[in-house]
């Protein structure tokens, strides 16, 4: 605070932090400029401070200035907004800083001085390092995020992979601002499908490959047991269909699922004891891909782990504030009253089993005792909108005073996606395939290839990157296709070519070989060229882009960002050359690039990546 305060000072604001509750130029070196101009702004403007303040927005390229202030935000009524945006730009003061600003239209635009910008962006880069860009504005506040939740039994399609990297990343994001983040992994480990896999592994299951491989061979289970089932099912419709009746059973093997999992929810121990192994082999599986993916749980609790008694309490809450009514032996939620899109919803079978929505209900209240979150993210696809909706109107109808701390983050299909397995996807097959396609790649550049020092890691690596990158590209509503020729591509916006930006700026360090000590002493006026102030426009803005982001809630607000970067990165190269310099423009322009690197790298940590030194 002290040294923010002496470069504010120098700007003549005594007090900035108190006026300014989200501003921290000591993380945010930008911020010393939206302060002045705000000091400076308000009492020519007449408007409140704290209202200039966040009306000070970056501009999309350099032309239009570094922050622009639309006048019409500022709400002054009765005068001409043209004519305002001239009179002040005519009375702000000449000063070291920000150049006189300039009219344009409704709008008032602001040039940064250049030296000061680039010495106040780099010094505040190489100094914090990887604790550059994010802001503790969640200090004392803790979310939970729930991601991934695989249904053991089931296949993890693709649904649970864009889950797993965008709940990763979000856990990221908010624990660099500051908050305590719970990492939550709500396994589908109860239901009526566990009833259907211990009849099937009684008939199919084998010991030895339930060792060797739990998540495909109970898969593998699963699926021949549901052929049975559905073709008893088939079998039975036919039957009736052919006395003119009408279907009373689905077939002995449904009926003996339906059994099992009945056993299993009234405690039977043989029941009981098969499930729980199906259940511990298969996390002790999911951890591992899990780390590959640089992610780690703070709290596997499954559907199954919510008690009876918070299901009951909840069951007593509904029906005694009549939220719930008794419908042919099974207790409805009539949503209709309230909103009419949600419909109706089974919260308790007839014979007295719980459901998906029931055990969601139980969850979430029991998460809040535990926890006492701020808020709580679900990230889970868009085919459960209706779902969660309905689970969040019922928490709110329950009267819970933190109903409203919950949000649903969702996210599209992703098409067309198959491995080696055919199209049931499991997360290790594709990574697996974008490892052996970027391998593939990579050995086409002989020479290259050849100083790699271990290029299975690195094609791992690069592959997973390949696999994240695409799944983070667009906003998460959208679906996408799965290509992977075109996301294993070096050409276009493509994981590898992420990966390949950061380790030209590491070549490009490793060969300069200047301590970092060394270009925090360089001197940055020499950064003269329209090549230079872009990229120090752009790393300035990073802080920002994150703040966006917790907003936005959307990866592709960081990635859209890093790949900003790199372009602005690959066409500096040829004008802006470090080696064969003269000393001091070299130190000037390395400690660019070792910024750019660093931003790059802490920008790929955040969305779960790991940057790579050589490829
Ligand atoms: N296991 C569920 C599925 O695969 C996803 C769980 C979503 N989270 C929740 N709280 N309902 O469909």
């Amino acid at each position: 605070i002290e040294s923010l305060n002496e470069q504010l000072n120098n700007f003549g604001i005594s007090e900035p932090l108190a006026l300014f509750p989200d501003s921290n130029p000591t993380a945010n070196p930008v911020d010393v400029y939206r302060c002045y101009i705000s000091h400076v702004l308000a009492p020519i403007t007449g408007v409140d401070i704290g209202l200039v303040y966040p009306a000070l927005e970056w501009t999309q390229n350099l032309e239009k200035g570094d922050l622009i202030l639309a006048v019409p935000r500022l709400r002054i009524p009765g005068k001409n907004p043209a004519e305002l945006a001239r009179e002040w730009a005519e009375k702000f003061p000449k000063n070291p800083y920000v150049r006189p600003p300039t009219a344009t239209g409704t709008f008032l635009r602001f040039y940064f001085k250049k030296d000061v910008l680039s010495k106040l962006v780099l010094t505040s880069i190489l100094s914090r390092k990887s604790a550059y860009g994010p802001i503790d504005t969640g200090k004392g506040k803790r979310v939970v995020v729930e991601f991934s939740s695989p249904n053991i039994a089931k296949p993890f399609h693709a649904g649970h992979l864009r889950s797993t990297i965008i709940g990763g990343f979000l856990s990221n994001l908010y624990e660099s601002c500051g908050w305590d983040v719970v990492r939550m992994n709500y396994l589908g480990d109860w239901g009526k499908q566990f009833g259907i896999l211990g009849v099937g592994y009684k008939r199919f299951g084998s010991e030895e490959k339930l060792l060797e491989d739990p998540v495909n061979h109970l898969f593998e289970v699963y699926v021949a047991i549901n052929k049975i089932v559905e073709q008893e099912k088939e079998a039975e419709k036919a039957k009736a269909a052919e006395k003119g009746q009408k279907q009373i059973s689905n077939g002995p093997s449904d009926q003996e699922a339906h059994e099992f999992f009945f056993k299993m929810e009234n405690g039977s121990e043989e029941c009981i004891a098969m499930w729980k192994r199906f259940r511990e082999l298969s996390i002790e599986k999911y951890k591992a891909t899990y780390s590959r993916l640089n992610i780690s749980y703070d709290d596997y609790s499954g559907e199954s782990q919510v008690s009876k008694e918070s299901m009951e309490r909840a069951g007593k809450m509904m029906r005694e504030m009549g939220i719930s009514s008794e419908s042919d032996g099974a207790i409805v939620v009539d949503f209709k009253p309230h909103a009419k899109k949600l419909g109706k919803a089974v919260v308790q079978k007839k014979d007295g089993t719980t459901l998906y929505l029931t055990r969601d209900i139980g969850a979430a209240m029991e998460r809040y005792e535990k926890y006492k979150f701020d808020k709580m993210i679900y990230v889970v696809a868009c085919q459960q909108d209706l779902h969660l909706q309905q689970l969040f109107m019922i928490l709110k109808l329950l009267k819970l005073d933190w109903a409203d701390r919950l949000s649903h983050v969702n996210f599209g299909m992703v098409l067309g996606m198959s491995s080696r397995r055919g199209t049931v996807v499991f997360l290790d097959d594709i990574l697996a395939d974008a490892r052996d396609k970027m391998h593939e790649v990579m050995r086409k550049n002989e020479e290259k290839y050849k100083q790699v020092e271990d290029p299975e890691m690195v094609a791992d690596v690069i592959g997973r990157t390949a696999v994240m990158i695409q799944d983070m590209s667009g906003k998460r509503i959208n679906n996408y296709t799965f290509d992977m020729a075109r996301m294993t591509s070096f050409e276009g916006d493509t994981g590898p070519y992420l990966q390949y930006a950061h380790s030209r700026l590491s070549s490009i360090q490793r060969k300069a070989g200047i301590p970092t000590e060394e270009l925090l002493k360089a001197d940055f006026s020499l950064l003269t060229e329209d090549h230079a102030t872009n990229l120090v426009r752009c790393l300035a803005q990073y802080p920002d882009v994150l703040q966006n982001t917790l907003k936005t809630l959307e990866p592709t607000t960081v990635v859209t960002y890093l790949f900003k970067m790199t372009h602005l990165l690959s066409s500096s190269y040829d004008v802006l050359r470090v080696l064969g310099e003269e000393p001091k423009l070299s130190a000037a322009r390395m400690a660019l690039y070792e910024s750019a690197r660093q931003v790059l790298n802490n920008g790929m940590r955040l969305l779960g990546l790991t940057p790579v030194d050589r490829m």
